[in-house]
């Protein structure tokens, strides 16, 4: 996936560019589903207004908040949480995939492109249930922008059901590749599982 990286500070030479920066937020547990199925880890991703998968983040604007500080902005209004992001946080930037038709809004589209940042925040499961509190009730984008967060079912179940069907949904922009990677680089799941699970996921689940 190494292809199309830039360095945080290469991608900050792009001033032309829009920025966007997006966390993968995640604590272990040991809670287990049907107290039989470690659930591992709790990831959180959220159901975006357009129906879509995403991380929480958004727009960035360089020239007026560091990436860090826009991005904490971005997670008080969708979480309702101002969480501190470091540098140290920052995982990768990339170009976004071109031509993301859809999108309401851009008709201001023609040349400035977007880079995404995506960054990883390992909490403790309680600050993780926090977050989720405070996402359903004092976040000013719930049930607008964000119409929920959802945690990531990490196990597989008979018939690729679990983390093989969560991965069959859509997702906006990179957001499906940033999971994968990151469930492979954090080895929150096992390789050989993971493989399963995206070979399942382009099989129909009913
Ligand atoms: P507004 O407040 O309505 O401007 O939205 P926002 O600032 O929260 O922006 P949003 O989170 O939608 O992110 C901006 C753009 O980044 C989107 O239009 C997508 O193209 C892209 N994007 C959104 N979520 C993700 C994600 O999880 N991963 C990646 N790679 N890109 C994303
Ligand atoms: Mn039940
Ligand atoms: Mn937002
Ligand atoms: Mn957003
Ligand atoms: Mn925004
Ligand atoms: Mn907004």
């Amino acid at each position: 996936m190494a292809s199309g990286q830039l360095s945080r500070a290469e991608a900050l030479a792009c001033t032309a560019c829009m920025h966007a920066c997006h966390v993968m937020l995640y604590s272990d547990t040991k809670t287990q589903l049907f107290g039989k199925f470690p659930i591992r880890h709790i990831i959180l991703m959220q159901m975006r207004f357009d129906g879509l998968l995403g991380f929480p983040g958004g727009l960035v604007n360089p020239s007026k908040e560091t990436l860090e500080a826009g991005l904490s902005r971005e997670l008080l209004e969708e979480l309702g949480v101002a969480l501190p992001v470091s540098v140290e946080d920052h995982v990768g930037s990339c170009h976004a995939p071109d031509s993301s038709s859809s999108s309401s809004s851009s008709s201001s589209s023609s040349s400035s492109r977007l880079i995404t940042h995506f960054y990883v925040k390992k909490m403790e499961e309680e600050q993780i249930r926090e977050v989720e509190r405070a996402a359903a009730s004092t976040a000013t984008d719930h049930g607008h922008e964000v119409l929920g967060m959802v945690r990531v079912p990490l196990y597989t179940l008979r018939g690729g059901k679990g983390l093989g069907s969560f991965l069959s949904h859509a997702f906006i922009g990179n957001a499906r590749s940033q999971l994968v990677d990151s469930l492979l680089r954090l080895n929150l799941v096992a390789p050989e599982e993971l493989h399963k699970a995206l070979t399942s996921s382009l099989t129909t689940h009913t």
